[in-house]
């Protein structure tokens, strides 16, 4: 049994040695070691160049190395092999710290104070709210969407849900959909966004929607940089200097230099670190879902092809 194993993680190599602990008996192979591709059978990868995946042709599991699958299903050389994605609590932790610290960042006006810091300018206070006076919508619940909602909301803060639809979500906050989303936009303070990258959440967050915002409020991104028409958003940012921004997300990675988001005085910007991979517990889950496949001959895919994610 062989496995290709290809990653653009700046710590590689750290992954690659703990796969080669936990495999003892299989090949593992990278792409500099010109495997023969007909042998892989499994791959377990994050941004793997489509040429190389048009070559895997006895593939019968791709493992992604995120939560996200995107990075796969935009291969156009992806044809329906199944995919087992990372549903791991220590990133769904990972990432409710994130949001949590952008929210606090917002919430207790660090951001302004900071800001005022690099001026030697000292701020008379500004009287922060409590948890219970702000409303924060999640928009997608997904894995990821549901635990940071269910995390804020035992933090008191008031959580609201948004989905496509009702369909299988276990929450302890109220949920809207396509028919109320104007509500949900309408009446949050903060909205944070965890959509996965499909055609219908492409640019979903435009001028229309940012319009829509209350003028004060924040607005997160952690999910894909696509979500957000960027023209639109940096238009809104530069008429409504009470309205912040933190964005994890981009549509092109990394941020360019000339970018204009690096010069707005609204917005955090972070290199895609929200939720990132745990090595450990990643590669227990990965190992644990080949052995079921090994043992059992079935493995069912986490990626619904229709829906996109
Ligand atoms: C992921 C990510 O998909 O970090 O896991 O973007």
């Amino acid at each position: 049994m062989s496995i290709l194993f290809h990653t653009t993680f700046t710590n590689e190599k750290e992954w690659f040695d703990e796969i080669k602990k936990k495999f003892k008996k299989q090949k593992i192979y990278k792409i500099s070691d010109k495997p023969d591709f007909k042998e892989i059978e499994f791959a377990i990868i994050w941004n793997l160049p489509n040429n190389i995946l048009s070559k895997l042709e006895n593939l019968k599991i791709i493992f992604s190395l995120g939560a996200g699958v995107d990075h796969i299903l935009k291969l156009t050389s992806y044809n329906k092999t199944p995919i087992v994605r990372l549903n791991d609590p220590n990133m769904a932790i990972r990432m409710a710290y994130h949001v949590l610290s952008q929210i606090l960042n917002y919430q207790l006006k660090l951001n302004i104070y900071q800001k005022a810091q690099h001026k030697k300018k000292w701020l008379s206070e500004i009287e922060p709210l409590f948890n219970n006076q702000i409303q924060v919508g999640i928009l997608g619940l997904g894995y990821l969407g549901t635990f940071v909602g269910k995390y804020l909301k035992k933090l008191n803060y008031n959580v609201i849900g948004y989905k496509k639809s009702l369909a299988r979500t276990n929450t302890t906050f109220p949920i809207y959909t396509k028919r109320s989303l104007d509500k949900f936009i309408k009446t949050s303070d903060i909205i944070v966004s965890i959509l996965p990258f499909t055609d219908e959440t492409t640019n979903l967050i435009d001028l229309n929607f940012l319009k829509k915002m209350k003028k004060e409020s924040l607005l997160i991104n952690v999910g894909r940089g696509e979500s957000i028409n960027e023209k639109e958003l940096i238009k809104h940012m530069k008429s409504n200097y009470k309205f912040f921004v933190s964005l994890d997300v981009f549509k092109k990675e990394p941020l360019p230099k000339n970018h204009p988001f690096w010069k707005l005085p609204n917005v955090t910007i972070t290199p895609h670190v929200a939720s990132l991979s745990v090595i450990n517990s990643a590669i227990k889950h990965i190992y644990k879902r080949l052995v079921h496949f090994q043992k059992s001959g079935k493995i069912t895919s986490d990626v619904d092809l229709k829906k996109g994610y």
